[in-house]
């Protein structure tokens, strides 16, 4: 007698589906990124990211209160920097009273328990648009560490709960914990971009912070010296281990879905939290295909981010979260 398996059993309604279900997605599963801006009652949106807005602090109050209320209880926050502030060593990024350090201290006076985590990178306040300090060409690495570390802890001091390294420089990591442990900080988090790719699903993001990479002879045009070669998948592996022994709390893979294979990787080799960054032109894509009716938005968001899930994600950093989380309710 055949067949003597009828798979199909188990999906006959949603009742039975649900009942079967391997993973699913909750609010409990967002890191939201947020933009800030200088200014005064700035709510703009990015042109590149439909229906995605930098803010400027007075408009964030309000931004904070409703990701609470719709139980989305963690920020990933970044900077756009004005130009006359950019330098070659990121000295603004450790001016106590920085459009960072500000906006963290807006957030947790208006929603203490929220959970904020802060962008750690020299490129929003680089005049060149890269994540390292640059000398004679080079983007030199162990000079940048030492200003890592410190920018960690200048977002430590103003009260950050994590601080999130996206550089991909050698060591950073180390560097930020021990000065962090030194001073006291020892409670601060650190989720560390650990497999950051070389990607081109980033122009989105570099449009909303106007932190690309300047077109100059001498620097280089890309991060390529950085950031992860696209082709490597072992490679994924040796940078999140060396992450965790230098003390990460959260590892984190980025790009999202044409990494999902490196996402399962390393989540079968890790004991830490796994976090993925579906990013700006993952973002983009969807909007656009929905925009001219060639997907259905809802329906394709809501699928992705169950993949990012089901690949092995302990949480998700998206520009989605919040049409997810009002979706589900
Ligand atoms: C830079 C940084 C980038 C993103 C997060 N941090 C861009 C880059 O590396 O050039 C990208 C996020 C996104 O595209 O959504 N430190």
């Amino acid at each position: 007698m055949y067949p003597l398996r009828r798979n199909r059993r188990l999906r006959t309604t949603e009742a039975m589906r649900s009942l079967v279900r391997e993973n699913s997605i909750s609010p409990n599963d967002f890191i939201v990124p947020i933009f800030i801006v200088e200014g005064k009652s700035i709510k703009e949106e990015i042109a590149s990211m439909p229906n995605y807005y930098r803010y400027s602090l007075d408009m964030l109050k309000a931004e904070i209160k409703e990701l609470w209320s719709l139980g989305l209880k963690s920020v990933l926050l970044f900077v756009k920097v004005p130009e006359n502030l950019k330098d070659n060593a990121g000295k603004e990024a450790l001016n106590p009273e920085g459009l960072m350090q500000r906006a963290i201290k807006t957030v947790k006076d208006v929603c203490p328990e929220m959970i904020v985590m802060t962008d750690v990178a020299l490129d929003p306040y680089s005049k060149y648009g890269h994540d390292g300090i640059i000398q004679n060409g080079e983007i030199v690495n162990d000079p940048t560490n030492v200003f890592l570390a410190k920018m960690g802890l200048s977002h430590a001091q103003a009260g950050a709960d994590i601080v999130a390294p996206s550089d991909m420089m050698d060591g950073r990591i180390l560097a930020m914990r021990s000065l962090l442990e030194e001073e006291g900080y020892y409670n601060t988090g650190i989720m560390s971009y650990s497999a950051k790719y070389a990607s081109a699903f980033y122009g989105p993001f570099r449009d909303a912070l106007d932190s690309a990479p300047v077109d100059l002879q001498n620097i280089p045009k890309d991060k390529k010296s950085y950031q992860m070669d696209p082709a490597n998948r072992e490679e994924a592996i040796k940078e999140t281990l060396m992450d965790i022994d230098e003390g990460a709390d959260i590892v984190m893979v980025k790009p999202g879905l044409c990494y999902l294979d490196i996402v399962r990787d390393i989540r079968e080799v890790v004991d830490v939290p796994v976090a993925v960054y579906q990013v700006s032109g993952e973002y983009a894509m969807l909007k656009a295909a929905a925009e001219k009716g060639w997907l259905n938005h809802d329906a394709v968001m809501m699928e992705q981010i169950l993949s990012i899930k089901r690949a092995g994600a302990t949480m998700i950093a998206s520009y989605f979260a919040k049409d997810v989380v009002k979706l589900l309710s």
